[in-house]
């Protein structure tokens, strides 16, 4: 017992004045006292030689002596911590830095949402070219070559005879769709058009829109109000109003353009609504019996609706964006403020 007693005041000794420099004497400590065949373990080792009932006493020592090892070893610690940042020029303590999120796109949000409404109602997505020929941009939608309509649209002309165009509005795909496919058809048709406009704060020379074909037997009026009565109440709330105004596309007739009751003041008058009340969201009508009869459908037969909606408008709307410009310059102070929507 006293052999054991002398033996270990040497060790504390030795480990009180202990003083390392750097992170291997730290390891050198460990491995010496603490590690497998270290000093602490050895003298486990020797407990079998103390008289039975002197064991009690000398496990307290040992025990005493280990711990003092322990809280020895673990106040270096700055040391190997410290060689570990050098080496990696880096803590690897400090919890990690979040993932940059992007955000979506107002508008690619917009028209995801406007797509998502008319799916739920069993309009499917069609796609076409944005360079366009002029057959499916104008002519084939009653729109032949002297039509004063076209001036509605200043195009962007990528060739002169043949004449090849940026597709001025996405109801060039509705021409597509009546080519492609036979009755009935109900698609819902996103996509970007472009127009030879000076670039303001409320004209811009490329935008988006969503078109909208149904068509089948029977389809009336009726049916085209109360699909489009339905996309405004899931896109702006069961509260809002519409009104049809009697207007003119060539490809429709009778034509109209739709308006909603202001979603900012509520009718009472405001920037957005010019202080009118009403804000006109899209144009719409009963497909004209000549664009049937351009791709072989028989009007007598067969009716449809179209509309065509832009969708910078519904985002302004919605977001009270007042400058179009805002879309394209990708200022990420515009983007981020649609994170987490
Ligand atoms: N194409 C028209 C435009 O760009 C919008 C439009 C109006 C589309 C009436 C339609 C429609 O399908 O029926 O101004």
């Amino acid at each position: 017992m006293q052999e054991l007693q002398a033996q270990l005041r040497v060790f504390e000794a030795e480990i009180h004045s202990f003083d390392p420099k750097n992170a291997a004497d730290v390891e050198a400590f460990r491995i010496r006292f603490l590690g497998t065949k270290g000093i602490v373990k050895q003298v486990l080792g020797e407990m079998k030689n103390v008289p039975v009932p002197q064991k009690k006493e000398a496990g307290q020592l040992l025990n005493a002596f280990k711990q003092l090892a322990e809280e020895k070893y673990a106040s270096c610690q700055h040391l190997v911590s410290e060689v570990k940042m050098q080496d990696n020029h880096q803590d690897i303590s400090l919890p990690g830095s979040d993932l940059p999120l992007g955000t979506r796109h107002p508008l690619r949000m917009i028209e995801k949402s406007i797509v998502g409404i008319f799916e739920k109602i069993g309009f499917s997505v069609a796609t076409g070219p944005e360079i366009e020929d002029d057959w499916h941009n104008f002519t084939s939608l009653n729109m032949p070559a002297d039509h004063p309509a076209r001036d509605m649209q200043d195009t962007f002309y990528v060739s002169q005879n043949p004449d090849w165009v940026l597709r001025t509005h996405t109801s060039s795909v509705q021409a597509r769709i009546m080519e492609s496919s036979k009755p009935p058809i109900r698609v819902i048709c996103p996509g970007r058009v472009y127009r030879n406009e000076t670039i303001s704060a409320r004209a811009h020379c490329f935008f988006h829109q969503c078109e909208g074909l149904y068509i089948d037997k029977q389809v009336s009026f009726a049916d085209l109000k109360q699909t489009l009565y339905y996309f405004v109440t899931e896109m702006f709330g069961k509260d809002t109003k519409v009104r049809f105004r009697p207007s003119y596309f060539p490809f429709t007739e009778p034509s109209a353009e739709m308006d909603i009751s202001c979603t900012v003041c509520g009718g009472s008058g405001c920037n957005l609504c010019k202080h009118t009340g009403w804000v006109e969201i899209l144009g719409c009508g009963m497909v004209h019996p000549n664009m049937l009869r351009n791709f072989n459908i028989d009007p007598e037969v067969y009716t449809g609706f179209a509309f065509g909606m832009g969708v910078e408008r519904i985002t302004q709307i919605k977001y009270q964006v007042n400058d179009l410009r805002l879309y394209s310059q990708n200022d990420v102070r515009f983007l981020r403020q649609f994170q987490n929507l």
